[in-house]
């Protein structure tokens, strides 16, 4: 199978019509970052922010995702941002399944693209796509996991810290334990 480039896939992104997201959709939130990024993160679903402007965590769980970024001495230019969903469900309701996999195979085309590293899942919803459908976030976030070769684990939500603080600590070992990772170093 041929590798796309990111911008051919974009172009198939920006056409959707494949769900019924892409008529509520302001505009499609393809992606953006390092194209030769060694680590990606991966989201859930774009919410009202990233719809307004096309760009992946703007909003206020993506500034504290960028404090993480900060604390551990990660650029966020340095990494690439994407989303299982490329356009915002209404009202930040989780993504459906019928979504997710009629939009999963942009986000394959964007990892076999970027081929970093390491990914990142953020939060329960991508983790449960792709990691395992069972995964439990409270039990296995930071915990590593081989998938075909890439290096996968998930943190919590950045939106998660935000309703409860409690967990920010275990946040910041998992992001210094991935900085480690991705500098190729065992953690
Ligand atoms: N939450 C996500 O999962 N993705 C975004 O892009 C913004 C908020």
């Amino acid at each position: 199978m041929e590798t796309k480039t990111l911008e051919e896939i974009k172009r198939a992104c920006e056409a959707c019509e494949k769900c019924e997201l892409c008529k509520t959709r302001t505009n499609v939130v393809f992606g953006t970052g390092n194209e030769n990024a060694r680590l990606m993160f991966i989201g859930e679903a774009p919410g009202q922010k990233e719809d307004e402007s096309g760009i992946p965590f703007v909003g206020a769980a993506g500034k504290l995702l960028n404090k993480y970024l900060d604390a551990v001495g990660i650029a966020r230019e340095d990494v690439y941002i994407a989303n299982i969903l490329k356009c915002r469900p209404p009202k930040n309701r989780d993504p459906l399944p019928a979504e997710e996999d009629m939009c999963i195979d942009y986000l394959r085309d964007q990892v076999l693209a970027i081929r970093p590293k390491v990914i990142v899942c953020l939060g329960r919803i991508s983790a449960m796509r792709i990691i395992k459908p069972d995964f439990k976030i409270t039990a296995e976030h930071g915990k590593w996991f081989d998938k075909n070769g890439y290096s996968v684990c998930a943190v919590y939500h950045p939106a998660a810290l935000l309703r409860d603080p409690r967990k920010k600590d275990e946040m910041l070992a998992d992001m210094i334990a991935i900085k480690a990772r991705m500098d190729g170093e065992d953690a």
